[in-house]
């Protein structure tokens, strides 16, 4: 008898597939725009200095191996919790928030996932439609309800609207995802009136808010992107936050994140996060060390802190440039108007309205790799080949 025998093969993950297709791929031109990873302009994701130098210190002065608590690395949660909801947070000073360290931000929202199947039975969850690939099959493994509230018109522009009227006919009390900044994957991010309309209708609706908080610094700046988290998280009486060091540290390897939770009094923080700890127990035991430690590293230190902040500011204006330069790369070909929206979104993504046979062509007559939904990672341009790009897209779209 053959245990494995019945078990099928299933396809390889739509966006870590195209890095693995990409690295194959022997055209000398070749152009990555699948995943979302920041790349220099010497085509490299680079290891932020601030980075470099905090893991230099702790090889030094690093004494055990030991493992860290369930909730993780005390000072790392410390700062990134002040990095999310503000250096002088009231829900901080009064104990109503607090993070819990996971392995990246999808362990964050793993985590969220399974404390809402736990501990709020029953419980729907809505994403915008579109989302991360990852966010539709991450709730449904956890055993929760997933439906999609609308979020892009088939004008391929932001739709407040209908994502208003949606949200307004949600079941009470079920929770509703939300992108902070950067939408992954379309780009488009609400405007600070939309977020203000949005929480009325979560408030009137009794919805439980799970911020997707993943590319904090690379939209508008570090604190403007948590705008309207903290608008929410000062509002409301109870948001769970899923926040990533993966792209603002560069820190993707390392899984290093973190899950904030706002209670309404410290009592229940305590009570939530006994949940989490006892969920996380099952889920990786203790999270890993080292990006928090490399984290905290940096925020701890003033000087290493500023450095990042440079770094990351600089990150977020190439990639901006970036925007700006395709849509300029494509006027000679008469597309400037068509593909204006690229400049306008924020953050390493830009639904570019490419149909999937568009994007497909693009892989097969150009080397040219981006997810089939017509998202590209503008994070992962080459300003010197801004034309050839263009030229690509010019041709699939003739
Ligand atoms: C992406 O959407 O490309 C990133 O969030 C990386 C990932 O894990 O999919």
């Amino acid at each position: 008898m053959s245990h494995f025998g019945q078990i099928a093969r299933v396809p390889g993950d739509p966006i870590l597939g195209l890095m693995e297709a990409f690295r194959a791929d022997p055209h000398p031109a070749k152009l990555d725009l699948g995943v979302g990873v920041y790349k220099d302009a010497q085509g490299q994701t680079p290891i932020p200095q601030a980075v470099k130098l905090a893991e230099q210190r702790l090889v030094e002065r690093e004494t055990t191996k030991s493992y860290i608590g369930g909730h993780g690395d005390a000072l790392f949660t410390a700062h990134l919790a002040k990095l999310v909801l503000g250096a002088d947070s009231a829900l901080l000073t009064d104990g109503r928030a607090a993070a819990s360290q996971t392995p990246g931000g999808t362990g964050a929202l793993r985590l969220a996932a399974d404390f809402i199947g736990h501990c709020l039975a029953g419980r729907g969850i809505w994403l915008s439609d579109p989302t991360w690939p990852i966010h539709e099959t991450l709730f449904a493994e956890a055993g929760l309800r997933v439906g999609h509230y609308p979020y892009v018109g088939a004008d391929n522009r932001l739709d407040v609207e209908a994502m208003l009227e949606a949200l307004a006919r949600l079941p009470q009390g079920d929770v509703v995802l939300l992108h902070a900044c950067c939408h992954n994957p379309t780009g488009f991010d609400l405007g600070q009136d939309d977020w203000r309309r949005v929480l009325e209708v979560v408030k009137a609706r009794e919805l439980l808010p799970l911020i997707d908080f993943a590319y904090q610094g690379f939209g508008a700046g570090l604190e403007q992107d948590a705008w309207a988290v903290r608008l929410f998280a000062e509002a409301l009486p109870e948001v769970l936050i899923t926040s990533s060091c993966s792209k603002n540290f560069g820190l993707y390897r390392e899984r290093t994140g973190a899950l904030l939770v706002c209670t309404a009094d410290t009592e229940k923080l305590v009570d939530v996060r006994s949940q989490l700890a006892a969920i996380a127990r099952n889920l990786w035991s203790t999270p890993p060390a080292h990006g928090a430690a490399v984290v905290a590293g940096i925020l701890d230190d003033a000087e290493l802190k500023a450095l990042w902040l440079q770094e990351l500011d600089a990150m977020r204006q190439r990639v901006a440039r970036l925007r700006q330069g395709l849509v300029e790369a494509l006027a000679p070909h008469g597309l400037a108007g068509r593909f204006a929206h690229v400049a306008e979104q924020r953050g390493m993504f830009s639904y570019t309205g490419l149909t999937p046979a568009q994007v497909q062509r693009l892989r097969d007559e150009f080397s040219v790799y981006m997810v089939g939904s017509g998202r590209a990672n503008v994070a992962g341009l080459d300003a010197s080949r801004l034309d050839q790009l263009a030229a690509a897209i010019a041709r699939v779209c003739a």
